[in-house]
């Protein structure tokens, strides 16, 4: 399996904390059955570091994949942000000041948990506009997707891509947003299912338990369409195929 949106890189968001934790959820996440990770970190998130793509993140991704070799940990870890949406992203993607999923045409996207719809769309408008493909973060755990059924369709009509939480699916954001993640599932809304990890020890990177329950509730095609095919077309920037 490949994740596709991971807070693994350390001491720069959120998400691990040092070095060894790092390694750790590389662990964790190989016993789960993941062979490659991209490196989410936040960007562009309000009040904190912009985050901005440059040497200090490229040259920590590349420590960190050293680590691992040097560990005889089996996982390749693949460049990518997050990216908060406000302000121009669009200058600021141009400007190279963002990085795309893997360098490709698939960006990362999140919004505040009470953006309205109109602002999600325009954002995703804009990014599509631009020649970029928003892969939005966890719809799931959006009000405006939550509370309206039609965002998500919406949005999948303008030509974006919905990304789950593999947490989401347990109920660890809650039960309203494991209801509208089931429901993306069922109606198959949803492209990627992803860790959004930020440690060790709670919202991990181990995604074998969620590829299971895929598997046994929709099918086990759709599990392997939303945890390997389409980040594997993802990373190597082609097309993602919609599930019908
Ligand atoms: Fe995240």
């Amino acid at each position: 399996m490949i994740d596709i949106h991971c807070h693994i890189l350390y001491g720069v968001d959120d998400g691990s904390y040092c070095l060894s934790e790092s390694v750790e959820m590389a662990r964790i996440a190989y016993e789960g059955g993941t062979r490659q990770i991209i490196a989410t970190p936040h960007a562009n998130a309000p009040g904190n570091d912009p985050n901005a793509w440059g040497d200090r993140l490229a040259q920590r991704l590349a420590a960190l994949n050293e680590q691992l070799r040097a560990e005889n940990v089996p996982m390749e870890l693949l460049p990518g942000q997050e990216v908060f949406c406000a302000g121009d992203v669009v200058s600021m993607l141009k400007n190279g000041a963002l990085m795309p999923l893997n360098g490709t045409r698939y960006l990362l996207i999140e919004f505040d948990f009470y953006a309205h719809t109109d602002t999600i769309i325009e954002y995703c408008e804009a990014l599509l506009a631009a020649g970029v493909v928003p892969v939005v973060a966890h719809p799931e755990r959006y009000a405006a997707v939550k509370e309206d059924d039609q965002t998500a369709y919406r949005l999948k009509k303008r030509g974006c891509l919905l990304q789950l939480n593999s947490g989401s699916l347990f109920g660890a954001f809650g039960r309203s947003s494991q209801s509208a993640a089931h429901s993306l599932l069922a109606d198959s809304l949803a492209d990627f299912i992803a860790s959004d990890a930020h440690s060790p020890y709670v919202r991990t990177p181990f995604l074998g338990d969620a590829h299971e329950m895929v598997s046994d509730m929709y099918s086990l095609e759709y599990a392997d369409l939303l945890f390997r095919e389409n980040p594997e077309n993802l990373i190597n920037d082609k097309e993602i195929q919609a599930f019908y």
